[in-house]
């Protein structure tokens, strides 16, 4: 067996900004590449990114899913920091109220945030396609799903993104937003407090399970921060995407607007196209062998989501914006025991945006300069701004 490595920096800003064509080198080079400026292992091929993440016997996540070991230790004990039987026992909290069921008993809910929100933004004409849109609705959704008062809800989107940043390197980005996530995690740590929480929220069946001894108070905790973050920056990054193609490929709306049923097919192929997440960590409990190529026990392994989803292997054209594919294999939710917990809610509320808005847009277009941030683990936009036609 051989060891491939090679000294790419894949955070380094220009990476961050256009990632594909390094992730593309990267995969050509082989299965496993050791990555020795960060020390970790990148897996970039979509089978054997698949497969990793449904090991997890293998490929753990109990010794934290974030490179670094000071993020590492603040996940400890978290659903996604967990391995089954304990992982488990935390993800089966909200499942109730994240089931088709629990969803069903919401839907009314998202369609008329989304009607509220949409119509006023129409009628402007001009907005922010991120900050007055993608990053208002889910954001909302979720805040109000978990029973978060109004008050200090301009913190949770900068600091999920924050959040997100410090699963990778401790680098500029996250020192830049160092005193975010401070306050981030200082404002839920307050929110917990039951008294707090809306009657019938998520955050009051998490903390029902502390006082059923399901849970400890700090595994609550960590449980709600976890929704509270995968819930926001993922979504707002899908939608803002989303918005940016509408915009830019104007017949992919043309197709929206005679087609409605491929809504949802638009979403699978922005989330495959972009992956919100491009990758998360797990750590080998033993020596384990990547197509020939050996990957030591201890060893940091990068699943690249983003990497696999273009993986030319599984997906013909995979650069290509495409409204028929409909991959709903693709690996942008994960896979496996930890593959999303709220795709059927981001499904639900992209689904109920584009809908809302088929029926008022006639078309968008840009109407200044689009600027992406400079997140190394989620890929989103900081700005788009559009202007609606009726
Ligand atoms: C487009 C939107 C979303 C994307 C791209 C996304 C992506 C992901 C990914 C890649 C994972 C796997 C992590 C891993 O394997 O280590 C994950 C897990 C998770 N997501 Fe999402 N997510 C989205 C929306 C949501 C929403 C709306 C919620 C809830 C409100 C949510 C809650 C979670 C939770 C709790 C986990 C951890 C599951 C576990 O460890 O068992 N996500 N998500």
């Amino acid at each position: 067996m051989t060891t491939l490595e090679s000294e790419v920096d894949l955070f380094a800003p220009e990476n961050v900004a256009d990632p594909f064509a390094v992730l593309d080198r990267l995969r050509e080079l082989g299965p496993a590449v050791h990555l020795a400026q960060h020390d970790f292992w990148l897996l970039t091929r979509y089978d054997d990114v698949r497969r990793a993440a449904a090991d997890w016997k293998t490929f753990s996540s109990a010794q934290g899913v974030a490179l670094t070991p000071q993020f590492n230790e603040q996940l400890a004990g978290s659903v996604l920091a967990t391995d089954p039987p304990e992982h488990d026992q935390l993800r089966a909290v909200l499942s109730e109220k994240l089931a088709p069921r629990g969803l069903a008993a919401i839907r009314a809910q998202v369609r008329e945030y989304a009607t509220r929100l949409v119509d006023e933004l129409v009628a402007r004409g001009h907005f922010d396609g991120v900050t007055d849109l993608a990053a208002v609705y889910p954001v909302n959704v979720v805040a109000d799903l978990v029973g978060l008062p109004q008050e200090g809800r301009e913190l949770l989107h900068p600091g999920a993104d924050a959040s997100f940043a410090a699963f990778g390197p401790w680098g500029p980005y996250v020192q830049q937003h160092l005193q975010i996530l401070q306050s981030y995690h200082g404002w839920m740590a307050a929110m917990a407090d039951r008294s707090r929480l809306a009657p019938g929220s998520w955050g009051e069946v998490v903390m029902a399970a502390v006082d059923d001894g399901q849970l400890t108070e700090r595994a609550a905790h960590s449980t709600l921060g976890a929704y509270m973050t995968a819930g926001m920056d993922t979504t707002v990054n899908a939608i803002g995407a989303l918005l940016q193609l509408f915009a830019e490929q104007p017949v992919v709306w043309e197709t929206l607007k005679t087609d409605p049923a491929l809504a949802g097919p638009a979403f699978e192929e922005i989330l495959r196209l972009e992956s919100p997440v491009q990758g998360f960590w797990r750590l080998t409990t033993a020596d384990t062998e990547i197509d020939g190529i050996r990957v030591p026990a201890g060893s940091r392994v990068m699943l690249h989501w983003a990497a696999a989803n273009r993986d030319p292997r599984h997906y013909p054209e995979p650069g290509t914006f495409d409204i028929r594919r409909n991959p709903l294999d693709h690996l942008s939710f994960g896979h496996g025991v930890h593959g999303c917990a709220g795709q059927a809610l981001a499904r639900l509320e992209a689904k109920t945006l584009i809908e809302t808005l088929l029926a008022r847009v006639e078309r968008f277009e840009l109407s200044g300069e689009v600027l992406r941030r400079g997140n190394p683990i989620v890929r989103g936009l900081q700005s788009l701004p559009l202007t609606a036609h009726r």
